[in-house]
């Protein structure tokens, strides 16, 4: 059921999804899924028996970050991006002994949520919220900006991203945080294309939910009027660059207005809402090299399901 219009919709959400629309081949960018109902349905995803991702890298995290403390040493600013409603934060603060906590999140909701909760947990750290796009550069808090920063990056988020813009990411991080920093990330691995299209197309159907939630978020948002029910979702392994892609597929010919444009498809016809490119271990370092972070450390589990690395700010150098 669709819930009346808003009334300013975001003007970013409007143009990507136009423009989406009306391209040769339809693509809407991944970080709309997450409205309200997005939100709630990912963090059903995380608990589902299919999707490995978030408890194994938890694993990771819970078992290494001794380790990745004793790398960076204490007193560290730990700047987290894209920092949500995450449960791995605690973890790593714990371990790592933080002169302060800076998340930065596009959402100021999510942001205050959980600045208060992690308030609760660490009394005595200073938790300094950042509302904004972490794809640009930022300006962090003036208070933390002579401390020696650890980024961090969880959740394979990164592998929403195709390379290049992956490295233009990475990159803004790495400004962002500054020479002599740390940057602690999650990535996902390449295996076995059966696991990875289950993790992405669960018996529970919460996927498809997630993704068909794109169709109901643009109904509500920018007043269309798209049949959902004539859609399904896909999950593809894209063997030849490495990533899972997620598709809506119209299963019959359909015609459907958003804000007041007419767009058609054809039986067939895919709408692509998401990459999530998966990791080789030599993948990962070139990446991050791409972007002049050096590999200090990568830590997968016994199935070499998932990463975490830990990569240091390169200074410029000369090379042949
Ligand atoms: C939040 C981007 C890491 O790619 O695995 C989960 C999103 N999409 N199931 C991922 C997602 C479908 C997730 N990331």
């Amino acid at each position: 059921m669709d819930a009346p219009r808003r009334l300013r919709p975001d003007p970013a959400f409007r143009e990507d999804v136009l423009a989406g629309l009306a391209a040769p081949i339809k693509a809407i960018p991944a970080r709309w899924f997450y409205d309200r109902r997005g939100s709630e349905l990912f963090e059903e995803i995380t608990r589902l028996p299919e999707y490995y991702p978030t408890r194994t890298e938890t694993a990771l995290l819970e078992r290494h970050c001794p380790e990745v403390a004793e790398m960076v040493g204490a007193g560290r600013a730990v700047v987290e991006f894209g920092s949500g409603s995450s449960a791995k934060t605690p973890i790593l603060l714990r371990a790592v002994a933080p002169s302060a906590y800076v998340p930065i999140d596009i959402s100021g909701d999510f942001l205050r949520e959980s600045a208060r909760l992690l308030g609760a947990d660490f009394p005595a750290l200073p938790v300094l919220p950042v509302e904004a796009d972490f794809t640009r550069p930022i300006v962090l808090p003036a208070a933390v900006s002579a401390a020696p920063k650890l980024g961090f990056f969880p959740g394979s988020t990164i592998g929403n991203l195709v390379p290049r813009t992956g490295v233009d990411l990475l990159r803004a991080m790495k400004d962002t945080l500054g020479e002599g920093s740390y940057l602690l990330i999650g990535m996902d691995r390449i295996k076995d294309p059966a696991i990875l299209v289950r993790a992405y197309d669960d018996a529970a159907g919460v996927t498809a939910a997630f993704n068909l939630n794109l169709l109901h978020r643009i109904n509500r948002e920018l007043d269309g009027d798209i049949p959902v029910e004539a859609f399904r979702h896909r999950a593809i392994w894209n063997d030849d660059k490495a990533r899972i892609e997620m598709h809506l597929e119209a299963l019959r010919a359909v015609r459907f207005g958003v804000d007041g444009r007419a767009f058609t498809m054809a039986a067939g016809e895919t709408i692509h809402t998401e990459n999530s490119h998966k990791y080789g271990d030599r993948d990962s370092r070139l990446l991050l090299r791409a972007a002049g972070w050096g590999v200090v450390a990568q830590w997968t589990d016994s199935d070499d399901q998932f990463a975490i690395v830990l990569a240091e700010a390169e200074a410029p150098r000369f090379a042949p």
